[in-house]
């Protein structure tokens, strides 16, 4: 169980390894006066987490690390915790756009991708580097659906017409609720002009599991329409080897850029590009999707 203080001056040294982690820019100066605000995480006496933040209608957290996944979970917890309920609607936190891994955390913990601050803020070397903003508009911390990793044989081949039936098939079950006629329709469409963009994964009994579809809607930068792992098949990397191989051919294609579009709170599509080198490009908002609500919208991309 952690004991959580109001930090006192001789921890300043101490909180400032843990802030630094997260904010670079952040010195001992600054740090010092915000003192009455900073809260330590604490385990047997020893320091394993800090936080500082600014409650209010929309709070803000300068910075919350600690040494585990599980103290963090509880230093954040706490944070919410209170900024809930002392009537805050939204939280926000700025972090480097190079921290992949504080993303990777920030997102299991129910935070979006909101926008992008270009050269905000001063690395280690001083120089400026750019800055996303991430929030998070309730106190629940999401269950992502547990993630399986026992081996499951497939195989990789380039979409065909005859196929057209598995990705209905596929999409129904990817994204229920949605028409799985306008994916099928436009995959067909677009893997005549790229077929080596537009591949499927099947079993060793030729069933579908999986799909990734692109295609080079400007030159040299290839748009990926639809990724998608059966349900029952997710967690086997299938969607990591169908991006590994479109790489492969876009690459030899020429292009140069990959981008994706996803529904800004699908956290498992958001932790799978991010862990793929995917990086945020921006949040497009209230997007009518194709259930007929306005979802935002979050566009990463990759260099390849
Ligand atoms: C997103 C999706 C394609 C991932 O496919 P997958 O084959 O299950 O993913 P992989 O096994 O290759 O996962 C690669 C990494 O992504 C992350 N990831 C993927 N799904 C995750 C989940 N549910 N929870 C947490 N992390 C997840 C993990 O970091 C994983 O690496 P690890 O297993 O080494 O930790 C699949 O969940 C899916 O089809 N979802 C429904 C459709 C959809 O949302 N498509 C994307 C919209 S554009």
């Amino acid at each position: 169980m952690l004991k959580l203080l109001i930090a006192n001056k001789n921890e300043l040294s101490k909180v400032l390894i843990f802030a630094k982690r997260y904010r670079p820019d952040i010195t001992l100066p600054w740090l010092s006066k915000w003192i009455d605000k900073i809260v330590v995480a604490k385990e047997n006496g020893k320091i394993v987490g800090a936080a500082l933040c600014s409650f209010g209608d929309e709070t803000f957290i300068h910075f919350v690390t600690a040494n585990t996944w599980e103290n963090l979970v509880e230093l954040v917890r706490s944070l919410l915790d209170t900024a809930f309920k002392t009537g805050s609607t939204k939280i926000r936190t700025f972090i480097p756009a190079n921290q992949i891994n504080l993303q990777i955390s920030l997102t299991k913990l129910g935070f979006e991708f909101e926008g992008i601050l270009r050269k905000s803020m001063l690395d280690a070397d001083g120089k400026f580097i750019d800055v996303i903003s991430m929030c998070k508009w309730s106190p629940a911390i999401l269950e992502i659906p547990i993630h399986t990793t026992e081996p499951l044989e497939f195989y990789i081949r380039p979409y065909k017409s005859d196929d057209y039936d598995k990705i209905l098939e596929l999409s129904k079950d990817a994204f229920p609720g949605e028409d799985p006629f306008e994916d099928a329709e436009l995959i067909e469409e677009i893997s005549k002009e790229d077929p080596e963009l537009n591949l499927i994964a099947l079993d060793s009994n030729s069933n579908i599991v999986g799909g990734i579809f692109a295609w080079e809607w400007s030159p040299r930068n290839a748009w990926i329409y639809l990724l998608a792992v059966l349900h029952s098949a997710q967690g086997h990397h299938i969607g990591t080897s169908l991006l590994k191989k479109l790489e492969e051919n876009a690459k030899r294609k020429g292009v140069i850029r990959l981008q994706v579009d996803t529904d800004a709170d699908n956290f498992p599509a958001v932790l799978f590009y991010l862990k793929n080198e995917f990086e945020f490009e921006f949040r497009e908002i209230a997007v009518p999707n194709r259930k007929g609500r306005n979802v935002d919208d979050v566009i990463f991309s990759k260099s390849i």
